[in-house]
């Protein structure tokens, strides 16, 4: 089994995403069914799909091969579409008119038959749709349905077949069918991870299996989905039990049959926990995938085997990595048993070729051992550049690694649908909500989301992606010169692009040197400990080869250091310096008292806080990071780092380090951002030369304003500047028992920028006035 290798799962969230029932069944606002090459309607279950000649219109070559195949069928299944076909000798288009935009259907039929020249066997050909590649270089061998799902966002939907060079196309039936916008669901986004979001991502079904029942066929769907059996796909299947309890099934509660049919809900795989020799033993499930893709993965339960609530506890693991521990379905459901539920986690770039996914008992609370799976669906996410999400970086890892372990990337999503929850949740004006979710480790991972109605947003989790060297060379051109985007005392910063298109940063330490290393594995453990939208996230790392390589998240807009002097770069007005300097105060904050222990950054400079594209402030740059001291401590002893022109003057004189200095460090900060100058310019006369110094003679004066950027005068409300100017002068006192918290300092600055605020909203009023 090759499923211990292939993929680690690092972070995931959980989140309780209800539904609402339709009350009686889906019907589709588009719904186009088409026979290709047959000369008559044909009806499947309930469906008919219309003779090629009434769907001409959707063609953009009506001239093609209509084919059919000698052998005829009676029956009145999906085999009737395999029975004729289109043959299509240059590219074509199918146009469909789209009445309501959202998330479509795409399936496609093929089964390759001969038609006087025409041997489909061998015919290789691409399909596309809007933008996405869903097929290339394809050739079906045997019968096939192509299922893909796509968000349709214009008036038309495209479907563009185009034969490989010197082949010919076939298809034998087409559907485009809307289905309901609630069961792709945009989820977390990791600020890391950059992951693109669900809704716009074409999503193709690999798999897709009723666990411990039947083939569930498109007949007995409301979405004509097709359930396979697991057996199949067991790694010991006679270890484990199929649970046949469709009529358990609560179908008044829970997932709705739009997630998956009741007879899907109705029956399970369960481990088999009655027997002695296979109490303790996973029940695995192996599937192919492709290498290089990243997969949305949905698990369907229901708890049909407990006879009461809060009975059934078990672990849900996607290859070796734990997705779910102690998962106790009642408490989803809101407490009764056999609700359907479900929830999606989307796996990173695959490594392997297999993915496995398995639930085993969790015995930790003394709990019976038992586990069960009722239904998996494996979609495949497809970008947007007409490619899998496949590519270099992956084939690169499995090409250089000695079968050893790597670090994939895979970040979770996990939905759970719940009708109840959402109707609370309506009640309370949100529509969505994140829930903490105890991990193996026993930490709590709390995860905060764009979503939520507050404004947090902060993961904690066990990080570190492992990149190979290679990977990372290729990412940054192999460290293009003209790539650098940075030069510091630790190495360069390259910028870089990932495989899947996701902008780094990529940080290379000059050769391992003591000093070094320990400050690449601090800022791996700090970052990977804490995530928050203030700091900057790491994305992963390189060790390879005595390498010391760290990958970030890429700034779009650089540091904020050069927004205020030293370059051209426009420079920033009042308003959205002091957003800077409240975003990266937040990002302080957090550090001092958003984790259980006391982060003291210890290099908070204008060069360390960095700006996204929305000029966002995320601190950077935790190399010099330590931990605070411990509750009967009341600081940390340490030799003295740091930046000149940005130390506290206590911690160098004492070498007592506290959170304090940080907030010191910060003063400076803020003196630069009001007076964009660097902190120690020699070139100035000698009492301008230290810009605290400096600043501070003019506050203690009143008189701040006269030393301001020369861009920011007459722009900044002398109500907002005092207030500014006294918490700099706070954060910059002498003992650090005599300077506010960074949560003070925070509150502060809030209120210097409403401040601010208030006079233009005042101006407004004025002008709207006169
Ligand atoms: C085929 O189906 C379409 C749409 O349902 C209908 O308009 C048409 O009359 C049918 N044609 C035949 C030959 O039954
Ligand atoms: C059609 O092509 C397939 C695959 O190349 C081949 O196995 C088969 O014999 C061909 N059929 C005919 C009739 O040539
Ligand atoms: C297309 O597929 C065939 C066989 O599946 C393979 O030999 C060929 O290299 C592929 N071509 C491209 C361009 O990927
Ligand atoms: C489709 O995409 C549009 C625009 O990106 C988005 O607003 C909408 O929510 C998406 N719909 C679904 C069902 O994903
Ligand atoms: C599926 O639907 C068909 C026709 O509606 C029915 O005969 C069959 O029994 C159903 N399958 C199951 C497993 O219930
Ligand atoms: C079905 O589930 C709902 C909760 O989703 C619960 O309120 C209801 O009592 C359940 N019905 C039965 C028959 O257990
Ligand atoms: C189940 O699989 C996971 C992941 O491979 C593993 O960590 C765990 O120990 C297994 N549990 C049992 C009971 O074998």
């Amino acid at each position: 089994m090759k499923c211990n290798r292939s993929l680690e799962l690092f972070l995931w969230a959980l989140s309780i995403l209800c539904l609402a029932r339709s009350s009686d069944g889906y019907s589709p606002p588009d719904n186009y069914l088409i026979d290709c090459g047959s000369s008559t309607n044909t009806t499947v279950g309930n469906r008919v799909f219309l003779a090629d000649s009434l769907a001409s219109k959707f063609v953009s070559t009506p001239q093609n091969v209509l084919a059919s195949a000698s052998n005829s069928v009676s029956s009145s299944d999906v085999s009737q579409l395999y029975q004729t076909a289109r043959v299509f000798t240059g590219s074509t288009k199918y146009t469909f008119p789209i009445s309501q935009s959202g998330r479509h259907w795409i399936r496609l039929y093929f089964s390759p038959f001969d038609y006087q020249s025409y041997n489909m066997s061998t015919a290789i050909f691409a399909v596309s749709a809007q933008n996405f590649g869903l097929l290339s270089n394809f050739s079906a061998s045997g019968s096939v349905m192509k299922e893909f799902s796509l968000n349709v966002t214009s008036s038309n939907l495209v479907v563009t077949i185009t034969p490989s060079d010197k082949s010919f196309a076939f298809l034998n039936a087409i559907e485009v069918v809307s289905m309901p916008d609630t069961l792709i669901q945009d989820g977390y986004i990791l600020p890391a991870w950059k992951f693109q979001g669900l809704p716009s991502q074409a999503l193709e079904t690999i798999w897709r299996l009723n666990m411990g029942g039947p083939k569930v066929s498109a007949m007995n769907d409301t979405l004509w989905r097709n359930w396979d059996p697991d057996y199949g796909f067991l790694v010991h299947p006679n270890m484990a039990n199929n649970i046949p309890k469709i009529g358990a099934v609560n179908v008044s509660g829970g997932a709705t049959e739009e997630a998956a049919p009741a007879l899907v809900y109705g029956t399970a795989t369960e481990m088999n926990a009655r027997d002695y020799a296979t109490r303790n033993v996973n029940v695995t499930w192996e599937f192919d995938i492709d290498v290089g893709s990243r997969h949305l993965i949905r698990f369907h339960f229901c708890d049909i085997v407990s006879t009461s609530l809060n009975q059934l506890y078990f672990s849900v693991y996607l290859d070796s990595s734990t997705v779910y521990s102690d998962l106790d379905l009642s408490t989803i459901s809101s407490n009764a048993l056999a609700v359907p539920c479900f929830f999606d986690i989307v796996s990173g770039l695959s490594v392997s070729n297999k993915l496995c996914v398995s639930v085993g008992p969790y015995t930790a609370n003394g709990a019976y051992p038992d586990a069960i799976l009722n239904g998996l669906e494996i979609m495949k996410l497809h970008n947007s550049d007409g490619s899998s999400s496949s590519g270099k970086i992956v084939s690169v890892i499995v090409g250089t690694t000695i079968g050893a372990l790597i670090a994939a990337l895979l970040a979770g999503v996990l939905f759970l649908w719940c009708r109840r929850r959402r109707r609370r949740l309506a009640k309370q004006g949100l529509s969505k909500t994140w829930i903490p979710l105890s991990t193996n480790g026993g930490t709590s991972h709390t995860m905060g989301s764009k979503y939520s109605n507050g404004a947090t947003l902060s993961v904690a989790s066990n990080l570190g992606y492992r990149f190979p060297f290679v990977a990372v060379q290729e990412a940054t051109n192999n460290f293009d010169e003209s790539w650098v985007v940075g030069t510091g005392g630790f190495g360069k910063v390259y910028r870089g692009e990932l495989n899947d298109g996701t902008r780094v940063a990529v940080k290379r330490g000059n050769p391992r040197s003591q000093q070094g290393l320990a400050e690449f594995q601090t800022e791996i453990e700090m970052l990977s400990q804490f995530r928050h939208r203030h700091l900057v996230s790491l994305i992963g790392y390189c060790d390879e080869k005595s390498e010391m390589i760290l990958i970030y998240e890429y700034m779009e807009n650089g540091t904020l250091k050069s927004h205020l002097y030293g370059s051209s770069v426009p420079s920033l007005s009042w308003k959205q310096r002091l957003e800077i300097c409240i975003g990266s105060a937040r990002g302080l904050h957090y550090l001092h008292t958003g984790y259980t222990k006391v982060i003291i950054h210890r290099d908070v400079k204008s060069a360390n806080i960095l700006l996204d594209e929305n000029l966002m402030a995320k601190v950077a740059d935790f190399g010099l990071s330590k931990t605070g001291p411990g509750i009967d401590q009341t600081h940390v002893n340490t030799a003295v780092k740091g930046s000149f022109g940005y130390l506290d003057p206590e911690y160098f004189r004492r070498q007592r380090l506290t959170e304090k200095s940080d907030v010191y460090s910060f003063g400076v900060v803020l003196l630069e951002v009001l007076c964009a100058r660097p902190v120690i310019d020699r070139s100035l006369p000698r009492e301008k030369v230290n810009l605290e110094e400096w600043a501070m003679k003019w506050q203690k004066k009143g008189q701040l304003d006269q030393i301001i950027d020369p861009t920011l005068v007459g722009k900044i409300r002398p109500d907002s500047l005092r207030k500014f100017g006294e918490t700099a002068e706070k954060c910059l006192a002498n003992f650090g028992v005599d300077r506010p918290s960074m949560g003070d300092v925070l509150w502060n600055l809030e209120y210097a920028l409403q401040l601010q605020e208030a006079v233009v909203q005042g101006d407004l009023k004025k002008t709207v006035l006169t």
